[in-house]
């Protein structure tokens, strides 16, 4: 596995806007003290893997921070984006369990997951906890979560539409 390909997601004009050194290294000590990899053996978004959602999410969380000049903490910010979907297993099981409850309670799954290999923040746990806001009604409480939450939208609507466009309207007009 490659994980300096993780260490390049999106491609952003203002690449020099981000600490790309203290992303790398975040992500590299997650990856060494938690089972993040795993999660790029689950897709979501007809296709992105879990693991690289998560890349996304933080860089574009740092991204958005570094443009509106948050005071911001980031090391907290990186690893609760890094962490925020962590739930280790296939949303697209067909238990009654994932069919019925995965929006609204994966968020707490992915707290209880992180937990058992390190220990979180109280603002890491408010980042993971609030990113579904406002399908699971508990508002964000830090800038951190809030910007979090509104990178993981951004980041979902753009893997769930270049998914669909490859998946679907790429082989009908070109292939
Ligand atoms: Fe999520
Ligand atoms: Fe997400």
């Amino acid at each position: 596995m490659d994980i300096m390909s993780y260490n390049q997601p999106v491609k952003l004009k203002t690449q020099s806007k981000i600490d790309l050194e203290m992303f790398s290294q975040t992500f590299n000590q997650l990856c060494k003290n938690t089972r993040l990899l795993q999660t790029r053996a689950y897709t979501h978004h007809f296709g992105t893997s879990l693991l690289r959602h998560s890349v996304n999410v933080a860089y574009v969380s740092v991204f958005i921070s570094k443009l509106l000049r948050l005071n911001i903490d980031y090391l907290q910010l990186i690893r609760g984006a890094l962490l925020h979907d962590y739930y280790l297993y296939d949303c697209h099981e067909k238990t009654e369990e994932h069919k019925k409850h995965h929006l609204r309670r994966h968020p707490s799954k992915a707290v209880i997951a992180a937990q058992e290999d390190i220990s979180l923040t109280k603002k890491e746990i408010d980042i993971i906890l609030k990113h579904m806001f406002p399908i699971t009604f508990s508002i964000p409480k830090s800038k951190e979560s809030l910007v979090v939450c509104l990178s993981d939208k951004i980041c979902s609507i753009y893997e769930l539409f270049t998914n669909i466009y490859k998946r679907f309207f790429y082989k009908l007009l070109f292939v």
